[in-house]
């Protein structure tokens, strides 16, 4: 198939479309690069030895979006391209409104005004809110703490009535839980710009060198060991999900957690990433950070059981390729 893949140049589009390529697809990459660089659209090609074509577009300029549906028969969508700094959506709460929900609404539309009825969108498991864990896709959304968490309940729900008026559009709705990792060639991978906020990135720059030590937030939730637990699933796990979501796509709006099912503490991530890599993460704790819960992890059975998938990748190739790409990046 045709995908269109809108962000495909960021961390989990530019890994998608290897295993889209990988899978037999054909890929168009629509991205404006405002947090990705262009040298990626020539990495992934060299991965998966195949062309790719690229549109340097925004996705929330209509007639952009409808010169790529004129040019290519599209046969689905996947929609990555989205803004996803949580504490920036606090302080640019427009931007973050206009951008993620523009786009969708976008895509959305030319896809009806072609006839192309697959789509996937990238939700987070942030939608659960403080939920009860483990989040099974069945709960009710409890309000986030953030303009970025709404961005992507709202897309759902839109996506949502667009499917209930068109009887013929498939919507893949993919709640990822911690993304984390790089693809084993070391060649794509997270480059957060600044100092960053996400837990990998930060103890590869701590491993690094680039930062002094980790700061731990907050010791005292009621966890294993004190120190938030997320469900971290490999990258590259999670772009082959994508392809398993495209195989099996029917009519109506489809909720799949895209986790590992298993909660890893903050403690026991360093720990991991010790043992794998052969370096110590200095740290220290410090308060909790505003927003945040002390655990988050998936009920993981629906995807199995719907998507035939599955996560792989354990918690030291995890790190262990996350060690990698840092360490490649910039030679
Ligand atoms: P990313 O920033 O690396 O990739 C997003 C890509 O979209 C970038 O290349 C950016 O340049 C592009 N983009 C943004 N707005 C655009 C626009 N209007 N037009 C064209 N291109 C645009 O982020 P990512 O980590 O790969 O995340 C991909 C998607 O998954 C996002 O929607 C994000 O919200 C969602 N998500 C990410 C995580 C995570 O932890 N990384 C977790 C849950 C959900
Ligand atoms: C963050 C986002 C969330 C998003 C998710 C996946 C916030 C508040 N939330 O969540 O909306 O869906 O990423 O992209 O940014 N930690 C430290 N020290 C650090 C960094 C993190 O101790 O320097 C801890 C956190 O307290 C947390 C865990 O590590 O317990 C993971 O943090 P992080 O990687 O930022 O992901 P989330 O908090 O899950």
């Amino acid at each position: 198939m045709n995908i269109l893949v809108s962000g495909g140049a960021g961390y989990i589009g530019s890994h998608t479309c290897v295993a889209l390529m990988g899978a037999g697809h054909s890929v168009i990459i629509a991205d404006n690069l405002s947090n990705s660089k262009a040298d990626t659209i020539g990495k992934i090609m060299g991965i998966a030895d195949k062309e790719v074509t690229f549109y340097e577009i925004d996705v929330t300029d209509t007639e952009a979006v409808d010169i790529i549906f004129k040019n290519h028969k599209i046969d689905g969508v996947i929609h990555f391209a989205g803004l996803k700094a949580v504490g920036e959506s606090v302080e640019k709460p427009q931007d973050y409104y206009y951008n993620n929900l523009v786009s969708t609404l976008v895509l959305a539309k030319a896809c009806q005004k072609y006839g192309v009825n697959r789509f996937v969108f990238s939700s987070s498991a942030t939608v659960y809110g403080d939920n009860k864990v483990p989040f099974v896709e069945s709960m009710d959304l409890l309000p986030t703490t953030n303009p970025y968490g709404e961005t992507k309940a709202m897309s759902e729900r839109i996506l949502t009535d667009i499917a209930k008026a068109n009887p013929y559009f498939s919507v893949s709705i993919l709640r990822y839980f911690n993304p984390v990792g790089a693809h084993e060639s070391g060649l794509i991978g997270e480059s957060p710009n600044g100092i960053p906020n996400n837990l990998m990135p930060y103890v590869t720059q701590v491993a690094k060198g680039k930062l002094e030590k980790l700061k731990v937030f907050g010791n005292d939730y009621p966890t294993v060991d004190g120190t938030g637990v997320r469900d971290y699933i490999h990258v590259v796990d999670l772009a082959e999900s994508h392809v398993a979501a495209l195989d099996n796509l029917k009519a109506g709006v489809h909720i799949y957690n895209l986790g590992t099912g298993k909660g890893t503490s903050v403690l026991e991530l360093v720990k991991a990433f010790e043992e794998a890599n052969d370096i110590e993460i200095p740290y220290e704790i410090v308060e909790r950070r505003p927003g945040d819960i002390a655990s988050c992890y998936a009920d993981a059975s629906k995807a199995k059981r719907e998507l035939g998938w599955t996560a792989k990748r354990d918690m030291i190739a995890m790190c262990r390729d996350a060690w990698r790409f840092e360490n490649g990046q910039g030679e």
